[in-house]
């Protein structure tokens, strides 16, 4: 079955899905007649948008607020899934968040959160659901990871490690799991237009366009549809994230060092947020 068919008879579950890239997911999922489980840590802001697609597609969606940074997160998900009686068919690993300056001027305890969402949630939760789609020789992850996971990121040190961490993670998925019949792929946009840079809280300077939404989306339903084990979104992101895979690490690290240091996210593969993130 392709990432476009209908998925009347399928549940996807999106982590992250109150906005941004997660929000885009569930639309196209509920756009092809997928029941929904959306999770996300404000209760209100989920509500919403269950109820938007839920409303526009005549799609069943259950909203599930959880905080996925929290230990207990992923065992809260796993109740709350097995409340709905639900087989979770595809599962979008999205909810993540990036912290932003030198490394030890930043809050331990947010970092400590930021590795807690974005590597031990994603592969915990994996855990929850991979078994029986194995079991059941069919299904979908997507584990979103970046484009800053091709590379180490000085001022977004544990950032840029979380992510190639999900790259890594990933693509061994994909080749266990390729011949039991589930697919896995890691997602890995650029800067895309979504609240990520607000909660990044950083003062960024202007460049080029934002990859959209739907485009993300449509670049990660491409690759599932031709089995790829990862998928760079965007022609310029694809360029310069292997263009820094062929240099030395160290001195990719020092040259986006220096341009990070000034504020300028334009070191980073693809990166090029534009004035509105800027100041
Ligand atoms: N935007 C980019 O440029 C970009 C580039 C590469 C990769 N990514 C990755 O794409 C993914 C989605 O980010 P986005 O750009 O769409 O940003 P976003 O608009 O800020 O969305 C983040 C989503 O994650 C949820 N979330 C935050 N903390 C959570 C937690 N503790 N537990 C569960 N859910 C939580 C948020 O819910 P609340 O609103 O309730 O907090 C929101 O639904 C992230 O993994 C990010 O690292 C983004």
């Amino acid at each position: 079955m392709t990432a476009q068919a209908d998925l009347q008879m399928s549940t996807a579950l999106v982590t992250g899905a109150s906005s941004g890239i997660g929000a885009a997911f569930a639309e196209a999922y509920a756009a092809r007649g997928a029941t929904l489980v959306l999770v996300a840590p404000a209760e209100s802001k989920l509500e919403e948008v269950a109820e938007r697609l839920g409303t526009r597609y005549g799609v069943d969606v259950h909203a599930v607020p959880i905080d996925l940074a929290e230990e207990s997160g992923p065992d809260q998900l796993a109740k709350a899934v097995a409340e709905t009686g639900l087989e979770i068919d595809i599962l979008v690993n999205n909810a993540g968040f990036g912290t932003r300056g030198p490394y030890h001027e930043l809050s331990a305890d947010r970092d400590h959160r930021e590795v807690m969402l974005n590597v031990v949630a994603v592969e915990r939760v994996a855990h929850l659901f991979l078994p029986a789609m194995v079991a059941r020789g069919s299904g979908t992850i997507i584990n979103v990871s970046s484009t800053s996971g091709f590379q180490a990121v000085p001022y977004m040190a544990v950032y840029g490690a979380s992510k190639a961490f999900v790259l890594s993670f990933s693509i061994g998925l994909w080749a266990e799991c390729r011949p039991r019949g589930v697919r896995v792929l890691a997602l890995c946009p650029g800067p895309t237009d979504t609240n990520f840079f607000e909660a990044l809280g950083s003062q960024m300077s202007a460049g080029g366009r934002l990859r959209t939404t739907d485009e993300v989306v449509a670049a990660a339903f491409r690759a599932l549809d031709r089995g790829q084990a990862y998928v760079i979104d965007g022609r310029l992101n694809f360029l310069t994230s292997n263009a820094s895979r062929l240099l030395p690490r160290g001195l990719v690290a020092r040259i986006t060092e220096r341009v990070l240091r000034s504020g300028s996210l334009a070191a980073l593969p693809g990166a090029a947020p534009r004035s509105r993130r800027a100041a």
